[in-house]
């Protein structure tokens, strides 16, 4: 018998895989980008269009949604599945790192972290139980751990004494877990340590001890580059668990992701093509354009004329560019769907090429297109 949470690893190419994650509320194809939805939307898209993209799985927010909404209201309104009509797999994350980028007079302590709303200056309280009571109420399918994500250059005792903390808010996540959530749900603990190699070693070590279903890899794109984020990856994964999910926490921009797949790596969550759609960027086969360019103003060309996704393929460079001069919604929501397309479809052609065998080809493709360097 299938377990109801399960990885099951299809085929490997070096140190990549490609695998399906089987949840009660549907499979995720990995590697798998997974578009991000924090207040319970993903910004300019309607949800069945996610799914068009090709997303087996979006992401959403512990602390927007306590916040506003709040997750008492979502559970009273049947769960975030139902109240943002997306009845697919939704991970969450556990709301500690956002409480660090986002509120104001934060505090830490070994209880958990206290800190004021960015939207209307309330006090609030998580703690290790309560944001997993919070992902309970939403009906998340996969829950993060709360932790603690320092920035990146950060000294070794600081580094450790964080990881410990973070280690120990596992712990006490796993135990309301266990106690609150239904069957079929799951729980990521969350590998801190910097970059340093042994508090890397020893965050994993203990996660594996407290046993997790699947593990994150945070505190990375926090600052130390591409580069130094492949070399945390490259003495981190080879000891994580191979029968489980390996997930990269906000990360990346497509040469990130391509990196860390061949790295061994599942699942990615980034606000890039969402965020970045939204203020005009595009991502195309022959690299990264800013379509505001006056470049653009007379190009009839869409952004991908052998594109299935309409957002690519039925509007030309010239109106996209329009659009956005003009400031209309359409222009957003156009690059938006069109950066998500993007994104699935590089997933989709990571699959394929570590299913074949061919992932060293693609990657060499990938970097003579793009014109990316991938160290
Ligand atoms: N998102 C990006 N990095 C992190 C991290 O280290 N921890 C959590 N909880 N979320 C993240």
């Amino acid at each position: 018998m299938t377990e109801p949470f399960s990885l099951s690893v299809n085929a490997t190419d070096g140190a990549a895989r490609t695998g399906v994650i089987k949840t009660p509320r549907g499979e995720i194809r990995t590697p798998a980008f997974m578009p991000v939805g924090t207040a319970g939307t993903v910004k300019a898209m309607l949800p069945e269009h996610v799914r068009a993209t090709g997303a087996d799985i979006v992401l959403g927010n512990t602390y927007h949604l306590m916040l506003r909404p709040t997750a008492e209201r979502v559970a009273k309104l049947g769960g975030l599945h139902q109240f943002m009509n997306w009845s697919r797999p939704i991970l969450t994350d556990s709301g500690g790192f956002q409480v660090m980028s986002l509120s104001k007079l934060r505090k830490l302590t070994e209880d958990g972290v206290s800190f004021q709303s960015h939207i209307d200056g309330s006090r609030h309280m998580l703690t290790p139980e309560r944001s997993i009571e919070i992902q309970c109420l939403l009906g998340s399918d996969i829950q993060m751990q709360l932790d603690e994500c320092p920035a990146i250059p950060i000294e070794h005792d600081k580094a450790r004494e964080s990881m410990l903390l973070s280690a120990r808010w596992a712990e006490r996540s796993k135990r309301a877990f266990e106690e609150l959530s239904k069957p079929g749900q799951a729980l990521f603990g969350i590998v801190q340590g910097a970059n340093y190699e042994d508090l890397r070693r020893e965050s994993l070590d203990k996660l594996i001890e407290i046993d997790f279903p699947g593990y994150s890899i945070g505190g990375l794109a926090v600052g130390e580059g591409r580069e130094e984020m492949f070399r945390v990856l490259d003495f981190t994964c080879p000891h994580m668990p191979a029968d489980k999910p390996r997930y990269l926490m906000g990360v990346g921009k497509p040469a990130d992701i391509v990196g860390a797949v061949a790295r061994g790596v599942d699942m990615f969550d980034c606000v890039a093509p969402t965020r970045s759609g939204r203020h005009g960027q595009a991502w195309t086969k022959t690299g990264a354009i800013n379509i505001k360019n006056a470049i653009f103003a007379e190009d009839p060309e869409p952004l991908d004329p052998e594109s299935d996704c309409p957002a690519s393929r039925d509007y030309s460079k010239a109106y996209l560019h329009h659009l956005f001069k003009a400031g209309e919604y359409l222009g957003p929501m156009l690059l938006t769907w069109h950066n998500l397309q993007y994104y699935q479809d590089l997933m989709s052609g990571l699959r394929e090429a570590i299913a074949s065998a061919r992932l060293a080809a693609y990657i060499e493709n990938f970097k003579s297109e793009t014109g990316e360097t991938l160290v």
